[in-house]
């Protein structure tokens, strides 16, 4: 089977789309990266794509202000230059309007930190400490209209400790988001997810080490 073209869409550092570059070097890796794009002029991860030899465009949103439909329609423009087939947005800091969405439904895939449907929105990690949570994580989901909505294709956990600040805890989940976004991707372009009533469904099985338990009482 031919690999799935993808393009990245990035706002910053880019370190998830590191993941996947890393991930799509592997020549069984059903995707290849083939365009990394940013709203934002030099964000850092633009340079990190070029160094891997990546394609990377810059498409800045600043310039359309409030327009946000005029800003998509030259990010679709460019997507659709490329013959790109799905989008991973990696720290992509705009909400996108039902148009774009709309043009990319069930090829489109987004990395939130923390277990959705809890803690939608920013700062979630600062919210999961407030709430004393004990277990937090990230998750890779199917872009719907709907912010930090839409079928859940993966998930990932980690222990919270007592301990712990916001940057240990982002540091711990980002290092979750760096497994859970290649699998992910490859799970999608691999044809091996299917969307149901909402959902996404998949063939592939839970974690073998199966149960998460935080605290563990030794
Ligand atoms: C990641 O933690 C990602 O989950 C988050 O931004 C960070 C980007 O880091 N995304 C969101 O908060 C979107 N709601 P990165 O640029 O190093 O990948």
């Amino acid at each position: 089977m031919a690999r799935r073209r993808v393009a990245i869409l990035i706002s910053g550092r880019g370190s998830n789309m590191t993941a996947l570059i890393e991930a799509a070097r592997a020549k069984d890796y059903p995707a290849d990266i083939v365009l990394v794009i940013s709203n934002i002029a030099g964000a850092g991860g633009l340079a990190k794509a070029q160094d891997a030899g990546i394609e990377t465009a810059t498409v800045e949103s600043k310039p359309f202000g409030k327009d946000r439909e005029a800003f998509e329609r030259k990010l679709h423009d460019v997507l659709v230059a490329h013959d790109i087939e799905l989008v991973c947005l990696a720290g992509f800091l705009r909400l996108l309007t039902p148009w774009f969405v709309k043009q990319w439904e069930g090829r489109m895939l987004n990395i939130h930190p923390a277990l959705l449907p809890s803690y939608r929105g920013l700062h979630t990690h600062e919210r999961a400490l407030a709430d004393g949570v004990k277990i937090h994580g990230a998750t890779v989901h199917f872009v719907v209209p709907e912010m930090d909505s839409g079928p859940i294709v993966m998930q990932g956990a980690v222990a919270v400790r007592d301990d712990d600040t916001v940057e240990i805890l982002a540091a711990r989940v980002l290092g979750v988001e760096h497994q859970i976004y290649p699998d992910s991707l490859q799970l999608v372009a691999s044809g091996r997810t299917r969307l149901e009533n909402g959902l996404c469904k998949t063939d592939a099985s839970g974690s073998p080490d199966d149960s998460l338990i935080s605290p563990a009482v030794i």
